[in-house]
């Protein structure tokens, strides 16, 4: 049987050309089962999974959730909020604590970069990262990767720019190395002050005039301002931004061509896009939501599968 080349799914940088193939023809079979009328198998049956959420998260959480359930295994869910982290306790002893009770795997998500990285080196269990700080978000860039591929076949020669945020996101990174990884070109547009220095040493191309940026691509990722992250301001204010890096129906219906929209939610509606555009036939935002479900199954189905061998 195929298997990863890992045994955590820590971050897109570590995974191969390989693994990115076997998870998207994994979760094609995954995305076979949920269009059944009775959208669960048995593959998980016995493992237990903990989904520690150290920082807040509405559609990632209830995906791997889902996911976990539709594959029968055993859920528990942790929130730092309610739980001894907010006593003191460190992330080593809440783990260990929780895998005392017998837990096989743990999908966390934390706001330190390499807290996932950390965990997998000091706990005896297997780690899925849900997104660490600004570090990574690997499911989010699979199921990014995965819905394009739905659409076109292939992303291999395709061109995708990745707009706003881009220092303060986990992401930009994660989708960065995805679909650089299967032959994709990428550019990152924002403005210079949320554009990583050095980030042209990833092999992206840098673009600061959003219609440039959208004129170049078949398909754009628009992020969401992360204020939570931000200890500055990056931009004199809201206004200048949505004028400068907003995408309305103006915009996209002057085009060369028909893009496709994506972004990974949370939207800030009239920010970074507008309802119009948000809700448009050029937006798959609501099928990368479907797709999550089946991407977050197949990691956890090939990450358990290695476990079982
Ligand atoms: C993203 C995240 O949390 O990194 N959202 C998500 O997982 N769906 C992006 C964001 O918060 O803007």
């Amino acid at each position: 049987m195929d298997t990863l080349s890992v045994d955590h799914l820590l971050g897109i940088k570590y995974l191969n050309r390989e693994d990115l193939e076997l998870i998207f023809k994994t979760a094609a079979t995954f995305t076979e089962v949920l269009s059944r009328p009775i959208k669960k198998v048995p593959s998980l049956n016995g493992i237990t999974v903990a989904n520690l959420f150290f920082e807040n998260s509405t559609r990632t959480r209830t995906s791997f959730e889902l996911a976990e359930k539709r594959l029968s295994a055993d859920v528990v869910n942790f929130s730092a909020g309610v739980s001894s982290v907010s006593k003191g306790e460190t992330l080593i002893d809440t783990v260990q604590n929780i895998l005392a009770m017998k837990v096989d795997m743990v999908v966390m998500r934390h706001p330190n970069p390499g807290a996932g990285i950390f965990l997998s080196k000091n706990v005896p269990a297997q780690i899925v990262n849900a997104g660490d700080g600004a570090h990574e978000h690997p499911t989010q860039a699979l199921l990014d990767s995965y819905s394009l591929r739905r659409h076109w076949g292939s992303v291999e020669g395709k061109k995708i720019v990745i707009v706003g945020d881009i220092t303060h996101s986990r992401v930009a990174i994660s989708n960065i190395y995805a679909l650089q990884m299967q032959g994709a070109e990428v550019m990152v547009c924002g403005p210079a002050t949320l554009i990583p220095k050095h980030i042209g040493a990833l092999g992206v191309k840098v673009e600061t005039d959003l219609r440039k940026a959208l004129n170049w691509c078949d398909a754009a990722n628009m992020l969401r301002v992360q204020h939570e992250r931000q200890d500055i301001s990056y931009f004199p204010s809201k206004q200048e931004y949505v004028k400068l890096y907003g995408l309305d129906k103006t915009l996209l219906d002057s085009l060369d061509k028909k893009i496709t929209i994506l972004h990974p939610g949370p939207i800030n509606r009239g920010v970074e896009i507008t309802s119009e555009v948000a809700d448009c036939d050029q937006s798959i935002i609501l099928e990368q939501v479907e797709n999550g479900v089946a991407i977050r199954m197949a990691v956890l189905y090939l990450l358990a599968s290695k476990r079982m061998n």
